[in-house]
């Protein structure tokens, strides 16, 4: 159910959890104070408690109260990248900020979004506590239609149109005097060079503590109901659909699929998860996906999420 802005403020305000576009992916948001609407989202999801949520600011300042301190290259980092699709891991006064939402780590994992109604809105209500806005394991949600395939007809959403990004916020942490990448994102590592000085590598678990260092990482992820197979076209086998490029011909296929083409992968980022939605829209129970595409920048994220969706 599409609602105004003033609509979604006063749910927010009474508790409520509604849907809220932003330059990634929607977002199921809760104010920040209401710890029963965040664990409405939880419940909602069907998300396990262990995995924490981010926060969602409307500009770097509004974090300061509830951060102990930054880490080296913070205001780098902020100044070169937000308002837009990275997500910090900081260390929080534990008493700011509710246990809920930060599974009892002592961090939280801020952002300041860009799409235009997300700002606006959190002026209107204070932080947002949002995870992406589909059922826990699912691919998350890029339009206001996927919202409502996941939460149904009566759902709230601030209807933001498709997003442009179409994956999720890149996560940096800060661990042994450099920053990591606790998730691929919608900014590659590549991007992070000028302002670190170097490639920030993908750690997901700490070594030592055995620990996920992004509790979100061990769930099966993105994942259609249909079953995907990740491979080149020469290696096709028998699947019902073909998920493949513009420029590339698929004869041993009938069904196909277009994601994009091989030049541009914002466009294949931005059609990712309609296309997987789409599988089960039409009761697809197989597809084959050509993932013979180029390595390096955003194609590292793409790789990742289809390895994830394929995953048993
Ligand atoms: O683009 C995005 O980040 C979207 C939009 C709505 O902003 N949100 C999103 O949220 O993707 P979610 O909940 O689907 O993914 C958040 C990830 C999870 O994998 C979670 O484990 C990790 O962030 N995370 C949150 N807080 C953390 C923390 N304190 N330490 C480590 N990982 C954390
Ligand atoms: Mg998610």
């Amino acid at each position: 159910m599409r609602i105004t802005i003033d609509q979604a403020k006063q749910l927010l305000l009474g508790e409520e959890v509604v849907a809220v576009p932003t330059e990634t992916v929607y977002g199921l948001a809760a104010c920040l104070h209401c710890p029963d609407a965040i664990k409405k989202i939880y419940i909602l999801k069907g998300r396990p408690s262990n995995n924490p949520l981010i926060i969602h600011v409307s500009s770097p300042e509004e974090i300061q109260p509830f951060i102990t301190h930054t880490p080296p290259f913070f205001k780098e980092l902020a100044e070169a990248f937000w308002p837009g699709p990275l997500t910090l891991i900081l260390p929080i006064h534990e008493d700011k900020v509710p246990t809920i939402l930060r599974a009892g780590l002592p961090t939280a994992g801020f952002r300041v979004p860009s799409h235009p109604l997300a700002r606006e809105l959190i002026k209107l209500s204070g932080p947002l506590v949002m995870p992406s806005a589909n059922l826990s394991g699912r691919p998350s949600s890029t339009s206001f239609s996927h919202v409502e395939d996941d939460f149904g007809p009566h759902f709230p959403v601030l209807d933001g149109g498709f997003c442009n990004e179409g994956l999720e916020s890149t996560i940096l942490l800060f661990r042994e005097s450099r920053w990591v990448l606790a998730r691929l994102g919608a900014l590659s590592a590549d991007e992070f060079i000028p302002i670190l000085g170097y490639r920030p590598v993908v750690e997901c678990a700490s070594p030592s503590q055995k620990q996920p260092l992004c509790p979100g990482q061990l769930y099966r992820h993105y994942a259609p109901k249909a079953k995907l197979t990740l491979g080149s076209q020469a290696r096709y086998s028998n699947e019902e659909c073909i998920i493949g490029f513009r420029d590339r011909s698929y004869p041993s296929c009938s069904h196909k699929m277009i994601w994009g083409t091989v030049e541009r992968p914002f466009e294949v980022a931005e059609n990712l998860y309609s296309v997987l939605r789409r599988l089960d829209r039409n009761n697809i129970i197989t597809a084959w996906i050509d993932d013979e595409f180029p390595s390096g920048g955003l194609w590292e994220t793409l790789k990742e999420r289809l390895r994830r969706a394929s995953q048993e």
